[in-house]
């Protein structure tokens, strides 16, 4: 792609992550499977970009790429500027569970980030700080994980991803195990540490309200091998209160799209 070869020429990281013609496939002597078709995508700096597809379609493949988990079989992916050969520490990954360590308090499970790090811990403690209060877990800060709701401990693994101040953040189905309301105000609360810290963001998610309420864009894969069916942009207002949002007729109109997108490339609805 034209963009992609521009950042590199002028030596300037013009994207935060560049996903260039990547595909995935998995052998093993019993199957082989290609997970990733031929992807390409392009996420600018402080960019929240959401990424939804039929369940199996390589969604978290494509994340596993970007944090050099994973290495593509064709293509490249390039985060900050530099091309991903290995597992990347600049970075910031929350999973559909929170993973906290159950004998670890809240502030304790944050800080393990700054310990596997070698942060300073002045630093660090005030970061932290910041967080809890940021996500609202103030006053939480020594409850142990089994005395928190299953939104508070996702908030306790927001911010030990955030803690290091990465400037890219992946999320794969970070609110998929929580009840619709607690959902709601996850995403509420997600959008504001967004717009606050400035964090490159990369979410993936099964929810339709949750991908267009959060991205700038929604990039909606096909069923596996993915390829890029669709890529959507939301044009709502920066600040999102969440029921105005939700009655806005952009709001309506996208979620409808990409129902209609992901039915489509399902065979369902
Ligand atoms: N390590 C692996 N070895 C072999 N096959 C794999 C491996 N990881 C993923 N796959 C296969 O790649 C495909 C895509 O998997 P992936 O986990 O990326 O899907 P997904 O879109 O995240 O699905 P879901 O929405 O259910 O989380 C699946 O068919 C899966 O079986
Ligand atoms: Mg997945």
């Amino acid at each position: 792609m034209s963009t992609v070869g521009m950042s590199v020429t002028l030596g300037t990281t013009t994207s935060a992550v560049a996903i260039d013609d990547v595909s995935v496939r998995f052998q093993s002597k019993r199957t082989e499977v290609t997970a990733i078709g031929q992807v390409s995508l392009d996420v600018a700096p402080g960019e929240f970009v959401s990424i939804v597809g039929p369940s199996g379609c390589g969604k978290s493949t494509l994340l596993k790429l970007v944090s050099g988990l994973l290495k593509p079989s064709s293509g490249s992916v390039t985060l900050l500027g530099e091309e991903v050969r290995g597992p990347r520490h600049d970075i910031g990954f929350v999973f559909q569970r929170a993973a906290l360590l159950e004998w670890r308090s809240a502030r304790k499970n944050i800080l393990l980030q700054a310990e596997m790090r070698g942060m300073n811990a002045a630093e660090a403690g005030k970061r932290a700080d910041e967080l809890i209060e940021m996500t609202g877990l103030a006053g939480f800060e020594n409850a142990l994980p089994h005395e928190l709701s299953g939104g508070m401990q996702q908030r306790v693994a927001l911010c030990r991803a955030l803690l290091h101040q990465p400037r890219v953040l992946l999320m794969d189905e970070p609110f998929g195990a929580l009840d619709a309301l607690t959902r709601e105000q996850m995403n509420v609360e997600l959008h504001r540490v967004w717009r606050e810290t400035g964090t490159t963001v990369l979410l993936v998610t099964h929810s339709i309200a949750e991908s267009v309420y959060l991205a700038n864009r929604v990039i909606v894969l096909t069923q596996r091998p993915a390829v890029v069916k669709e890529v959507i942009e939301v044009d709502l207002p920066a600040e999102r209160d969440y029921s105005a949002t939700m009655a806005r007729a952009e709001f309506a109109a996208a979620t409808a799209h990409i129902r209609d997108l992901l039915g489509a490339v399902t065979g369902h609805d």
